[in-house]
């Protein structure tokens, strides 16, 4: 089977810019969100991310023009049924999930292969809500999807050959280099990544430092183009300590337990650049 049609459940920061990637790669792309208006405000961002390829002169006036026509957007679920390939990037939250698949199992045909964009959850555990768990995988892209040059590509043991070398090509198919990985939470690169950034807001807490000179000393001892406060709200608070817990719950490793200070900026809804404040504070547009 060759992808030609991709679905994307979720219009966040994740969701949006695998719409993005997906359709300057040439993919036919609907884009799902519960509610209408929030799927169109995702088109827009979008839409002004072709625009400054556009001024950068990556992307032709032409071809901006196809990709955006390539793009559509639905508040129904049921607009997936035809999809070759549906992809969720809703937030990091299991029972939520799993929901969504049992969903779009009943919806979409019996060829589509259903893959979740998680950065941690027990892939197996939607691949179970499903009548099809050899055809669900993980495809898990990096923010920002359009820039960031790996898709982890996550096998849970249900998943057959055919799937996950769909989703390897669907990867390649989208410029990304792929790489192959068990079900195992945080993965490659959040198993590693997560206890640096938790144990950054540790170092903060201890008042070691302050969070700028962290972030300078991660940037110029290291060589990391943003240090670890930069890249928590960049991520989003909330989806980092959903990554932490998820990560805690499976290896009870005290270097994966969020840190109080992380809970109580989620609580305080800083949850970083999406809401204008986090370590830092972002100018909204
Ligand atoms: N932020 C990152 O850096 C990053 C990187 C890679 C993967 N991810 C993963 O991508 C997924 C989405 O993360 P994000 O950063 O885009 O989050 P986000 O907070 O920007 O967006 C979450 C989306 O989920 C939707 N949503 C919330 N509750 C829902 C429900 N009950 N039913 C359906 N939709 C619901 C929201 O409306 C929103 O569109 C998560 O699984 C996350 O772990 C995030």
């Amino acid at each position: 089977m060759t992808i030609k049609r991709v679905g994307v459940v979720g219009s966040g920061i994740m969701g949006g810019g695998i719409t993005e990637v997906a359709a300057l790669a040439g993919h036919e792309v609907i884009l799902r969100s519960r509610e209408l208006a929030t799927a169109e405000g995702t088109l827009a961002r979008v839409e002004r991310s072709l625009d400054k390829r556009v001024d950068k002169g990556t992307l032709s006036p032409e071809d901006r023009v196809d990709t955006a026509a390539r793009i559509t957007v639905t508040s129904n679920l049921h607009d997936l049924a035809e999809c070759d390939l549906v992809i969720e990037s809703v937030v990091e939250d299991l029972a939520t999930k799993r929901h969504v698949f049992s969903e779009l199992d009943r919806i979409c045909r019996d060829h589509t292969i259903l893959a979740t964009n998680t950065s941690t959850l027990p892939v197996v555990e939607m691949a179970m809500e499903t009548g099809r768990p050899e055809k669900v995988c993980g495809i898990h892209f990096f923010n920002p999807a359009p820039l960031m040059a790996l898709i982890e590509i996550v096998r849970p043991i249900t998943a057959d050959d055919e799937t996950v070398q769909e989703a390897k090509a669907f990867a390649e198919s989208c410029g990304k280099t792929a790489v192959m990985v068990k079900d195992q939470a945080g993965f490659i690169v959040n198993a590693l990544l997560f206890p640096y950034l938790n144990n950054a807001v540790r170092l903060l807490e201890q008042g070691v430092a302050s969070l700028e000179d962290i972030d300078e000393a991660m940037k110029g001892g290291c060589g990391f183009p943003m240090g670890p406060f930069a890249l928590l709200d960049l991520v989003g608070l909330d989806t980092s300590v959903a990554i932490l817990d998820a990560l805690y719950d499976e290896h009870r490793d005290p270097n994966y337990a969020a840190m109080p200070r992380l809970r109580r900026m989620v609580a305080a809804e800083r949850l970083g650049r999406k809401t204008g404040e986090g370590f830092y504070s972002y100018s909204r547009s």
